[in-house]
């Protein structure tokens, strides 16, 4: 056993031992329970372990989301979700916790029986209309587990938390019954595209069932319903007339099923499902500065939200199956690359898909567009910017892997409105909007200014997608667009201004190295593209540009010990992670020498702390999605797997209560500002090549 193999037993060992229960792969710093779109993000807060019944889960601010969950086993009930005070309750014990990358499942023990529970976020990368869902389940199966057979009943809730970011507001609710019970909660006062606390102030959320004779619902108080299911094992079958605040009186939404007496076989998973709409969802700006509401994706296919949630309810064991195959294959082809990689992706992937809705556009006869698809991302945490081309760029790989349309539908939207000339700047646009999800773009060109890193980033993208579709839309329609950015590449690539990069954090800094190298790859990605358009004048000038550049650049930003790339130009002490010569690799452009890549292999095997190689000099922490971006082209096996390792160990390191961090420290684990954010999707740099 070598020395890597060991570091990552013991790592596995400690993470095991860190909770009272099972944790398969480990356990995460939260656990995705409820994980489809910006407004339906329900996460379990961990930090060392925090049992299902331990804490009430959080929206991915942290903010609560009341979902309260009871077995009532001979008439003795326990608290399996959520952590509600009603007198009367005992707790279910944890037994196992076990996540894919579509799932989180759960084994509670509530005295001689055991309830599984199982949060699935379906992922259907290349099925629009399911992808576009913002809907999630929640199966619950109950097994004795003492070889004698009991009586069982499940209840489960919702608050009007699910609504708002302002506990204060008020909530009006209806139940809708028949084959399939629907409770639909939201704010009284509508507000169309505005955000509170990055909660959604419009829409409502929805919680459903099946409907038998063994299935029974309430709403009301929370103390009063749950206290009913308690003492009774059955609801009442009525509802609260009276609308009032979030917090006031806490109103829930619940259902319960008997699930009759229960043996050594599992019961029939018992479906429940989650979720948030709201319509028009979002707002993007088209010429001459006309605002365009959008739909979300699926209502090209469903004329209400109740025949959305019938389909979706009784589609629970296909999708089960559809899950299970997508958790299957990511496994598998991550595996192929290391244990510890499997993992760490697998952690990521509802993360990523989390931050993304695909939407249309009506015709001028209220019919839809189904030809205009546009998909938006909401940056998450960072800030709340609408298709941030640098949140976009780091989370490419899972979309190259699961599928390269999507990315497509992401830049259009950039591309679009850049064509409009609506855009004053000779550079790309660093995001759609300042806001989600006003889409409504920055005609005044006050964005974030990123200028080398956005034209690389959308030249990279438009070329990547090409290659890897063989669609040459993008590169037909915005030839012009794509030029003009690559004119910016040509006079500034060579010697980066003082500017910021994606890593805003860090500060500004001229004469990156790693800007100079996106911008010059990215030339080169134009001089391919020129190619594929039959411009051969382009493509020959371009290329010649980069053969002119590439030697100067590695001049200027080699140390004379010849053992790295500096940080910046001429600073013999600085170096940093030459994340983007992943584009090199990614498109095939071989614009740098082998030499390079073996130079900052054999560099970083030489700087690594124990949770990872920092992000340059001027500090000690680190992005995981970079680090797993450098290891996809390190030339050395054992050095690769270091930056992977690393990632894992903080990843499952327990100090942390958030959704996946991408930045954090490398001397100790600790996570910096950032949370659940998309670019998490980066660590699929390995499988997107
Ligand atoms: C649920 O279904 C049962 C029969 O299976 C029916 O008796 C009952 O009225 C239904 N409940 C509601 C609330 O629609
Ligand atoms: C709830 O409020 C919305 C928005 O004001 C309104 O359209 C709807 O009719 C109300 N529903 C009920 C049941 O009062
Ligand atoms: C989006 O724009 C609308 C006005 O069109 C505004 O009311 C709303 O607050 C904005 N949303 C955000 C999140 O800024
Ligand atoms: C099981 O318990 C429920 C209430 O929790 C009760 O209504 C039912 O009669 C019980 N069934 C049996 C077979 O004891
Ligand atoms: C090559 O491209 C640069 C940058 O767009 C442009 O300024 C120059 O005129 C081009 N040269 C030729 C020969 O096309
Ligand atoms: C950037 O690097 C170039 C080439 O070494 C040098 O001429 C220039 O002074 C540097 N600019 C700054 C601000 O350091
Ligand atoms: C060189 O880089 C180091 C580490 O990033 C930094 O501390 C130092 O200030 C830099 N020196 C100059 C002259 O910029
Ligand atoms: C790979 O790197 C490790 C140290 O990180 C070193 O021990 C090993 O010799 C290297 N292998 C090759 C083939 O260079």
């Amino acid at each position: 056993m070598d020395l890597t193999n060991f570091l990552s037993l013991a790592i596995l060992v400690l993470a095991a031992s860190a909770v009272s229960w099972d944790a398969t792969p480990f356990n995460p710093a939260s656990v995705p329970l409820a994980v489809r779109s910006p407004y339906l993000s329900a996460w379990l807060p961990q930090g060392a372990g925090t049992p299902l019944n331990g804490a009430w889960p959080q929206f991915w601010t942290g903010s609560i989301l009341g979902w309260a969950g009871y077995i009532r086993v001979d008439g003795d009930t326990y608290t399996f979700l959520g952590d509600p005070v009603v007198a009367g309750a005992k707790s279910a014990v944890q037994k196992s916790l076990e996540f894919t990358s579509t799932q989180s499942i759960f084994v509670m023990t509530a005295g001689p029986v055991d309830i599984n529970v199982n949060f699935l976020s379906p992922v259907e990368p290349t099925d629009l209309l399911r992808q576009s869902i913002p809907f999630s389940y929640l199966a619950l199966s109950a097994v004795s587990n003492d070889g004698g057979s009991h009586n069982v009943s499940v209840y489960t809730d919702i608050s009007a938390e699910w609504v708002s970011g302002d506990d204060s507001l008020t909530v009006n609710w209806t139940t809708t019954t028949g084959n399939i019970l629907t409770h639909q909660v939201m704010l009284e006062n509508q507000e169309l595209f505005t955000e509170h606390s990055d909660h959604i102030q419009q829409g409502a959320a929805y919680y459903s069932t099946l409907n038998s004779s063994s299935v029974t619902y309430q709403t009301g108080q929370d103390a009063v319903v749950r206290a009913q299911f308690i003492n009774n094992g059955v609801l009442a079958n009525t509802e609260d007339p009276n609308f009032r605040a979030v917090s006031d009186n806490w109103p829930v939404f619940a259902f319960a099923h008997d699930l009759g007496i229960v043996s050594t076989i599992a019961t029939a998973p018992v479906i429940y499902t989650v979720g948030h709409v709201r319509d028009p969802a979002i707002q993007y700006i088209v010429a001459n500065d006309v605002y365009q509401p959008r739909s979300v994706y699926f209502w090209s296919a469903y004329s209400s939200v109740a025949d959305l949630i019938s389909d979706f309810v009784v589609d629970y064991s296909a999708a089960l199956g559809r899950a299970q195959a997508f958790d299957q294959k990511v496994q598998s082809d991550a595996s192929a690359i290391s244990s510890n990689y499997a993992n760490v992706v697998a952690l990521s992937v509802r993360q990523a898909f989390g931050a993304l809705e695909l939407t249309l556009s009506k015709n001028s006869d209220g019919s839809w567009n189904t030809d205009d698809i546009l998909m938006f991302l909401k940056e998450i945490s960072s800030d709340g910017n609408v298709n941030t081309v640098d949140v976009i760029m780091p989370a490419w790989p899972v979309l190259l892997y699961t599928n390269p349309t999507l990315g497509k539908y992401l830049l259009l939207g950039l591309l679009e409105y850049q064509a409009t000339g609506q855009y004053p700047n000779a550079w790309a646009a660093h995001d759609l909007g300042s806001s989600y999800p006003n889409a409504t773009g920055h005609n005044a060109g006050n964005d974030e200014a990123m200028p080398l890193e956005e034209c690389g980033n959308m030249l990279i993208m438009v070329l990547s997608y090409t290659q890897k579709s063989n669609d040459v839309s993008l590169i037909t329609q915005y030839t012009d667009l794509l030029n003009q950015w690559t004119g910016y590449l040509v006079a500034e690539a060579l010697i980066p201004a003082n500017q910021i990069s994606t890593d805003d954090f860090a500060g500004a800094l001229a004469n990156q190295t790693n800007l100079a190298i996106k911008g010059v790859i990215g030339i080169q990605a134009m001089s391919v593209i020129s190619s594929i358009l039959g411009n051969a004048v382009d493509q020959q000038n371009y290329s010649s540009i980069v053969q002119r550049y590439v030697p100067q650049i590695l001049d200027y930003a080699t140390s004379s010990d010849g053992l790295h790339l500096t940080l910046n130009y001429g600073n013999e002490s600085s170096w940093g992670l030459s994340y983007n010569l992943y584009a090199d690799k990614l498109l095939g452009t071989n614009v740098f020498p082998e030499s390079v890549y073996d130079m900052q292999t054999a560099w970083y095997a030489t700087v690594v702390n124990t949770y990872g190689v920092p992000l340059d000099t001027r500090h000690t922490y680190t992005k995981s999605d970079w680090e797993l971006w450098t290891a996809a082209i390190m030339t050395n096996t054992t050095t690769r797997d270091i930056f992977i390792d690393s990632v894992y160990q903080y990843a499952a390191d327990g100090e942390s209560h958030q959704p996946l961090g991408d930045w954090y420290e490398t001397l100790n684990g600790a996570v910096d500002g950032f949370r659940a954010r998309p670019v998490v999707g980066g660590h699929f740099a390995l499988l997107a090549l």
